[in-house]
């Protein structure tokens, strides 16, 4: 049986995820930033995968605007693994019903927690990574079994109270809280992803955006209107020049300990 597993990533955690199931189920691995453009887009793999992270609680849009675009979705065993840094509260619940927007069925939706990439990601410790990341090869194998079997039925969901019930989750508060209160003081725009002096021109961020958001400018990066909200600029830079608006909001460059830039060049 043919299968095709479409990922998105910023940092490697859903790369790293779509690698290893791709290896075991031998399945083909395609970025979904080379096709989720295509109009009535046809799929032809008896059996395929969504991987990517959650932003706020839903997939990636690069992964929304594929599924609107896929003409067969009716065809295909479906399934799709998203990474988390929190929480995976209703996001595979909101897949399932885009799939069947589309008359496909989500035959599986797993969550695999992950280090956190996004506003508040510096208060995770190393050792916490490691033990994430450690955690993901114990769900490998059954997940595996699950897909080859063909099985039914299985979709992850938490409660949103999780990310106010874990400890984890509530050291990400306070900078949830400051975002807030920035927005509400500053406005959004003040937040505005920009390149510090430091910024050596050496166009890694230019790049890494898969969703090619990132235009030079007299050797500085420049973003325009179509971000996917990936922060893989932010972490892949090799000077740490880029931040929001001059703010970190308790964020520090990560990166999926096996997964190289290279990797990550579309
Ligand atoms: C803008 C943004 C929003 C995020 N929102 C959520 C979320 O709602 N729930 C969650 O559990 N993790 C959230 N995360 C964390 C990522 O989903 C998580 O770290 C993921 O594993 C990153 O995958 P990647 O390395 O493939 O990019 C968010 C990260 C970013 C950058």
């Amino acid at each position: 049986m043919k299968t095709e597993i479409y990922y998105f990533s910023g940092t490697g955690n859903s790369f790293a995820v779509a690698r290893d199931l791709a290896e075991k189920l031998n399945a083909e691995l395609i970025p979904v930033t080379t096709v989720y453009k295509k109009q009535n887009f046809e799929l032809t793999a008896e059996s395929i995968g969504f991987v990517y992270p959650i932003y706020d609680f839903k997939p990636p849009k690069p992964i929304e605007q594929f599924i609107e675009n896929i003409k067969n979705l009716n065809f295909p065993y479906i399934f799709a693994v998203c990474t988390a840094g929190l929480t995976t509260s209703s996001s595979l619940i909101y897949m399932k019903k885009l799939i069947e927007s589309k008359d496909g069925i989500l035959a599986g939706g797993f969550s695999i927690l992950m280090p956190h990439n996004g506003i508040g990601c510096a208060k995770i410790t190393d050792e916490e990574h490691q033990k994430m990341i450690a955690s993901w090869k114990n769900q490998l194998n059954p997940i595996c079994e699950y897909l080859i079997n063909q099985q039914n039925g299985s979709i992850d969901s938490t409660s949103f109270m999780e990310i106010f019930l874990n400890k984890r989750n509530r050291k990400m508060l306070p900078a949830a809280f400051k975002l807030l209160f920035h927005i509400l003081t500053k406005g959004i725009d003040s937040l505005a992803l920009v390149a510090a002096d430091n910024c050596i021109s050496c166009k890694t961020c230019q790049k890494i955006c898969s969703v090619k958001n990132i235009e030079m400018r007299e050797g500085k990066p420049n973003w325009l209107k179509h971000c996917a909200g990936c922060f893989a600029c932010f972490h892949w830079c090799p000077k740490n020049a880029i931040s929001m608006g001059g703010h970190n909001m308790d964020m520090k460059q990560y990166h999926h300990p096996q997964v190289k830039l290279i990797d990550m060049m579309i």
